[in-house]
């Protein structure tokens, strides 16, 4: 059993947020306090008494966190915004939530002496042309200001910066990690993905078997390290265990290099996949893939990043940690939950 610690964590009804509840509720007896605006993924966690859930929102609820933050050993803070058409869109939404309700918490950890474990971002490299991007080498390649997509990557980076320099200069207790296309069955909601509000999975699966065309932006060449939720959450609970203080001060990339997919291969797989599930061979089966521009798909302010593969050397190392699951399986589990309504987390759980 796991030391107890008070963990908060902010966005609790998230993608990682809830997920990452649930494990703590199964694995640890660690308490956990949760904070969202909704809670239609924790509906699990709410039975747990170990759990404890209010109904905050994270931009006018300030003197509720600042005491939840007092109360607390650890804060995630994983309140913002992490679709890229709305970088674009509403670029001044993103600022205020992902910066200004974020910064607040930076402040009050910094205050109160409490440990935070910040989600910073694979789109923090940007177009960095490494053929890995690495945590202590790899320079952060942003584009042109009008190319307004680069707004939550700068963002991240400048609460990377401060939170960097309140440890360095203030004793802040920190761990910083960049998830790097996590996917799974919770990531957005499936049944209605506006075109380009959700993350590339979630977009094609609605697509596939609502018989829309799929869109390769710009060809789909791009290429991304698709990671599993659940390794990337066995990551996250050794980085909050900090096991002899070896997550303190650190960054780490949290990500599966041998799962680095084209879109367009990702559009082939699942069409292949969903093909076998039953009742959906036929729309599998007719699914048209097309190209579409950018600019025509996102607006002008979009710009990608071709190529995004995470070192995961320091992970590795420094917490033992490694990605297990394939493309594949990740993206079946995805179907399971969706198509068959089999939710893996509480098969799992229930199971032990
Ligand atoms: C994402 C988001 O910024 C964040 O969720 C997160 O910080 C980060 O990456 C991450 O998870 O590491 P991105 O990789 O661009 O950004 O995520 P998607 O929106 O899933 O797009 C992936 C690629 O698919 C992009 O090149 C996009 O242009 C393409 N795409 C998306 C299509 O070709 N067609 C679609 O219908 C949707």
């Amino acid at each position: 059993m796991k030391s107890a610690k008070k963990v908060l964590i902010l966005g609790v009804n998230g993608f990682i947020g809830s997920s990452l509840a649930w494990r703590m509720l199964t694995d640890t007896n660690w308490d956990v306090t949760g904070m969202d605006v909704s809670s239609g993924k924790i509906s699990h966690c709410l039975e747990c008494e170990r759990f404890h859930f209010f109904k905050k929102d994270a931009l006018a609820d300030n003197d509720w966190i600042e005491s939840a933050v007092r109360d607390c050993d650890v804060v995630l803070p994983l309140v913002a915004i992490a679709t890229p058409a709305l970088y674009v869109k509403d670029p001044l939404r993103v600022y205020r939530l992902d910066y200004e309700s974020n910064i607040r918490v930076v402040e009050w950890c910094a205050k109160y002496g409490k440990r935070i474990v910040f989600p910073s971002t694979s789109e923090v490299y940007g177009m960095c042309p490494d053929a890995a991007f690495d945590e202590e080498q790899s320079s952060l390649v942003l584009g042109p200001i009008a190319k307004e997509r680069w707004i939550y990557s700068c963002i991240k980076q400048m609460l990377d910066r401060v939170i960097w320099a309140y440890g360095k200069h203030e004793g802040l207790k920190f761990t910083l990690f960049r998830p790097f296309n996590f996917i799974g069955p919770k990531q957005d909601d499936i049944n209605s993905p506006k075109e380009g509000a959700s993350r590339v999975l979630t977009q094609f699966i609605h697509n596939i078997i609502n018989g829309k065309p799929l869109k390769l932006v710009d060809g789909g060449a791009q290429e991304r390290s698709f990671t599993f939720i659940d390794d990337g959450i066995d990551c996250l609970m050794k980085i909050i265990e900090n096991k002899d203080g070896c997550a303190d001060g650190q960054i780490f990339n949290i990500g599966n290099p041998e799962m680095k997919f084209s879109i367009r291969g990702l559009a082939e797989l699942l069409i292949s996949l969903i093909s076998k599930y039953p009742g959906y061979a036929d729309a599998a089966g007719k699914t048209v893939v097309e190209n579409v521009s950018s600019r025509e798909y996102y607006g002008e302010g979009y710009q990608d990043v071709p190529r995004r593969v995470p070192s995961i050397r320091r992970a590795r190392e420094i917490l033992g940690w490694n990605p297990k699951t394939t493309l594949e399986q990740a993206v079946r589990l995805t179907l399971d939950y969706h198509l068959l309504h089999k939710d893996y987390e509480l098969e799992r759980s229930f199971g032990r």
